[in-house]
């Protein structure tokens, strides 16, 4: 099989078991033997929903390609984790590319039923206006701000106070333009606007993911380095080091090699 389908059929048997056997390195999580499954963050999603949801596979594949531009399940599954386990209501993203994890975020924030928002900042006018465009078909227009900004922007922290009312951040997820200088502006400027106790929450921060770093410049993972030899709220990384210690095929507990940065932000 190398297509997804948007059947009530195939939801009916298991809604991801066709994910196994598609071709595209979107699904790769699927093809892992032991993750035959439904995860938790898209079980919850109602039948119409995912009907919903496997139509923005086929069509954002049409439009933007088969790459793998999206975050995938295991972060998806940290940041549902804390959001939903703890009920919070002002969550910042950087990068919210074609859609996936806004999708997901903005249904189980809108499910919250707290009044819980998502800010999130893009420097893509093109994928901005596809993400608004499934924002609308999913009907969760009142929880989402999409904004077409650089997201080292100063002018975005004012933008996501007044969508909070005023209020900071409790949890930002870093997942832009991978590359190490944006990535310490980022931090830069985030880490103050965070509130105490937030947490800031890194994707690709792996030796492997600091390839994506398009001027070369050591990406995610060396800022992260260098901001560990001088912050008083230091970033755990899961998987560092996997591109050097470890290769594709490894037995990794987390299974994105891609690695996930955690900060969180302690009052002084
Ligand atoms: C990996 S994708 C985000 C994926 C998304 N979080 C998801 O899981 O569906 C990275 C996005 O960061 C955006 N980006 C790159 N440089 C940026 C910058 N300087 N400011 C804001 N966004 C940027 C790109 O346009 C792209 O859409």
């Amino acid at each position: 099989m190398t297509q997804t389908t948007t059947t009530r059929d195939a939801i009916s048997r298991n809604r991801v078991a066709d994910f196994a056997t598609t071709d595209g390195n979107r699904y790769w999580w699927h093809h892992r033997p032991e993750c035959r499954y439904e995860p938790p963050v898209y079980s919850w999603l109602t039948d119409d929903e995912w009907v919903l949801f496997r139509q923005w596979f086929v069509e954002s594949e049409a439009e933007f390609g088969t790459g793998t531009g999206e975050c995938g399940v295991p972060p998806m599954s940290m940041l549902h984790g804390l959001i939903a386990g703890n009920g919070m209501t002002r969550v910042v993203q950087l990068g919210h590319y074609i859609g996936y994890s806004t999708i997901l975020i903005s249904l189980l924030m809108q499910r919250m039923g707290n009044g819980a928002r998502l800010y999130s900042a893009d420097i893509d006018p093109r994928a901005t206006e596809f993400t608004q465009g499934w924002v609308d078909r999913f009907g969760t227009a009142d929880v989402v701000d999409l904004q077409v900004t650089d997201s080292s922007d100063p002018a975005a922290v004012d933008r996501a106070r007044e969508v909070f009312d005023g209020k900071d951040p409790q949890l930002v997820f870093i997942d832009s333009s991978h590359m190490y200088q944006h990535t310490l502006k980022e931090l830069d400027l985030w880490y103050p606007a965070l509130q105490d106790w937030g947490f800031i929450v890194l994707h690709d921060a792996s030796t492997f993911a600091a390839e994506f770093d398009a001027k070369g410049g050591g990406g995610v993972k060396r800022a992260i380095d260098e901001w560990n030899l001088v912050a008083k709220d230091r970033i755990f990384t899961i998987n560092s080091t996997f591109g050097e210690t470890a290769a594709m095929g490894e037995d990794l507990a987390y299974v994105d090699g891609c690695g996930l940065g955690l900060l969180q932000k302690l009052p002084r």
